[in-house]
């Protein structure tokens, strides 16, 4: 990444290379726009069921309108991925999931959720997720991964997927195919009565060859009227109650890492990457659980952006690269983040205001 942004006197202890650049005025939404309900004042006000364990069994008039909403945040998705090249920035992207989110009678859940600045996330290389939109460019070698959630007929479809920009190298490559793979047989392993804990074993066992971490702070979780309910899923090996139940509906959606699971929150209390600066990757379906499995609402269509790995010409490289030592590369930063929640002490009433957002247990951060 680059951009404007990255030239201002800035003390943070950065972890790579990526840095905030400078934001667009916020977008806005046409009236016509059914909004939800935190779109004008930033505070969600739906809540799903109160104990953890409760799970909502969606009513066929859900499912048919979490259908929707799925295809919908697809659509976008799909749109936003072909823009990515080098060269671009990534609130060129926030643009244009905005007004494909207007063209079809959607708004972009991320859009001022808990005062979220823009309308889906962009998290670049070391960024785990919730990258924000920026004049930030990308770079020929960058993996990004653009999370889209669209909110239609009442109900919101969460999907995100990786992108290439340029010629990736072949350690990032595969960073990406694994984090696919694992994610994959997690929705295979996906069935009535199975144990939403065993989500997390899958992924990690998954993982555990290659020398990956699989991010702890940060979970998918159940979806419908609300962007973020009930269960909480946990994309490492847990001991989480609960069983899936046909009609519930929920996200898996792991962050992989290269190195450190371990995390580090920028400023802006939004923007989280690794702590020791090597790369994270992500894909997020929305899934219905059906009486064989599950039903992605957010399925990948005929006309999506293929992987690299379908490309006819790809060929599966003889060796996986371990990962479990970095190349040779500078230590981490000598002033570590006063607090191992990645909030710097900057100031203390902004490092409030950052724990108020932390604590809402929303944006899918954990709830404990
Ligand atoms: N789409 C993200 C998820 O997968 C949530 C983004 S919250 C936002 O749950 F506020 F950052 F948009
Ligand atoms: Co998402
Ligand atoms: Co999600």
């Amino acid at each position: 990444m680059g951009g404007f942004g990255g030239t201002k006197r800035d003390s943070f202890p950065y972890t790579g290379k990526v840095r905030p650049g400078v934001q667009s005025p916020k977008r806005q939404i046409p009236s016509s726009i059914v909004k939800p309900d935190y779109a004008d004042d930033g505070r969600p006000k739906a809540r799903g069921p109160v104990l953890p364990w409760q799970v909502e069994v969606k009513s066929a008039k859900d499912i048919e309108g979490m259908r929707v909403a799925g295809r919908i945040a697809r659509e976008v998705l799909d749109a936003a991925g072909r823009m990515v090249a080098p060269g671009v920035t990534t609130d060129a992207i926030d643009a244009l999931v905005t007004e494909e989110s207007i063209k079809r009678g959607a708004y972009p859940s991320p859009l001022n959720y808990h005062n979220f600045p823009k309308s889906c996330c962009t998290s670049v290389n070391e960024v785990i997720c919730h990258g924000i939109p920026d004049s930030s460019v990308l770079k020929d070698g960058d993996v990004v991964n653009i999370d889209i959630t669209c909110y239609y007929g009442g109900y919101h479809g969460d999907c995100s997927e990786m992108f290439l920009v340029g010629e990736v190298d072949e350690a990032g490559k595969q960073l990406v195919k694994v984090t696919h793979d694992c994610w994959q047989a997690a929705m295979d392993y996906c069935a009535p009565g199975k144990p939403f804990s065993g989500i997390g074993a899958v992924i990690e066992d998954y993982i555990k060859p290659y020398g990956y971490q699989s991010v702890r702070e940060f979970c998918g979780h159940g979806i419908g009227k609300v962007f973020h309910t009930n269960p909480n899923i946990l994309h490492y090996r847990n001991n989480e109650p609960g069983k899936m139940e046909v009609g519930n509906v929920f996200t898996i959606e792991p962050m992989i890492c290269e190195g450190t699971f371990r995390h580090i929150m920028w400023n802006d209390a939004w923007t989280a990457t690794t702590k020791d600066g090597r790369r994270s990757a992500q894909f997020e379906h929305t899934l219905l659980v059906t009486p064989t499995g599950v039903e992605p609402f957010t399925a990948r269509l005929p006309t999506s952006n293929p992987f690299f790995w379908e490309a006819d010409d790809y060929v599966e490289p003889a060796a996986a690269i371990a990962s479990a030592k970095p190349p040779s590369r500078p230590a981490a930063p000598s002033k570590p983040p006063a607090s191992d929640k990645g909030f710097s002490a900057a100031s203390a009433s902004a490092a409030k205001k950052k724990a108020a957002v932390a604590k809402k247990a929303t944006s899918k951060k954990k709830k404990r």
